[in-house]
């Protein structure tokens, strides 16, 4: 889909033209202008003039919010605080997901725990409907202390889950190796917090506290650099006046720093859980 792609000389001409209305845009994070709350029954508020959302959930509902625009390739940034204290059996979500049976999605997922007890970063992509790629990780901070920049990179060459900047998963691009990548359905930014206390915590060991609710979660900046989806139209262009996300490629610091993630945070990774694939891990598993 050529006509997806920011690359394109008119595309930039237009970008150019467009910069300096869409560069206060695109940068200012305010959430009025950017979300719709979709539920939770005024549990979910917009606070500070646009710069606060919080999301709160308790014994009847959670809540949550998707962004108003659509995104085909996209570098997304937001600061999240977690809900504190005692989080178990609650899960707090930030994705990006299209529609339907056979959608994308690129997942990350905060699962609670008791007071003390370190919070599990969720992540997993789906291609055309399949996931079942899950890789977990721990933090290296308390991510229900401060703010934390949580960021999903999705271009053409791959997918990459960062935490304050440090990525903490690449998902690439093998098309050429014969297997799906997400690249021809836009994607809205998705959030929410919900009770998920029959799995989230010591794998549904431990319940939700409702003692302890409404527990709440704290959300900022959010800043979507994307080429943006016009329905109908067929076609995107890219909302950023620096695009530089769209054509990054790992160096080796970066890589460095992904390895350095990956052995001293990930708890669990679908590639080597043989006991879960008995006919043989996923494809990709194989491949550097
Ligand atoms: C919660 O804490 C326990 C005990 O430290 C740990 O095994 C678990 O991975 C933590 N996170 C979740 C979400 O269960
Ligand atoms: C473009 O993005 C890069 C990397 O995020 C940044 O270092 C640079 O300052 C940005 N340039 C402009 C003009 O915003």
């Amino acid at each position: 889909m050529a006509s997806s792609l920011c690359s394109n000389a008119g595309n930039f001409l237009l970008f150019l033209a467009l910069a300096s209305h869409l560069a206060s845009v695109s940068f200012a994070g305010n959430f009025y202008q950017d979300v719709d709350i979709t539920w939770g029954d005024g549990r979910a508020k917009i606070l500070n003039n646009g710069e606060l959302l919080t999301l709160s959930l308790d014994k009847s509902s959670g809540s949550g919010f998707q962004s108003k625009k659509e995104y085909l390739y996209g570098k997304i940034d937001m600061q999240i605080k977690l809900v504190s204290g005692n989080s178990a059996g609650t899960v707090a979500a930030y994705y990006l997901s299209s529609q339907g049976a056979a959608h994308d999605e690129i997942d990350f997922e905060f699962l609670g725990n008791l007071s003390g007890d370190p919070y599990v970063v969720h992540t997993n992509v789906y291609t055309q409907g399949k996931g079942n790629r899950e890789m977990q990780f721990y933090l290296w901070f308390d991510p229900t202390m401060d703010f934390h920049t949580y960021s999903l990179l999705w271009n053409p060459k791959h997918v990459v889950f960062y935490v304050d900047g440090t990525p903490i998963r690449e998902f690439k691009n093998r098309e050429s190796a014969g297997m799906a990548y997400p690249k021809n359905q836009a994607m809205k930014v998705y959030s929410s917090l919900w009770n998920a206390d029959d799995w989230a915590t010591r794998g549904g060991l431990v319940k939700t506290d409702w003692s302890k609710a409404p527990f709440t979660a704290s959300f900022r900046n959010l800043n979507a650099m994307g080429c943006v989806w016009a329905s109908g139209a067929s076609s995107s262009s890219c909302s950023s006046v620096n695009n530089t996300w769209m054509w990054q490629e790992f160096d080796s610091a970066s890589l460095q720093r992904l390895r350095w993630v990956q052995e001293n945070y990930m708890i669990y990774n679908y590639c080597t859980d043989v006991k879960r694939f008995p006919q043989g891990l996923p494809p990709e598993c194989s491949m550097s």
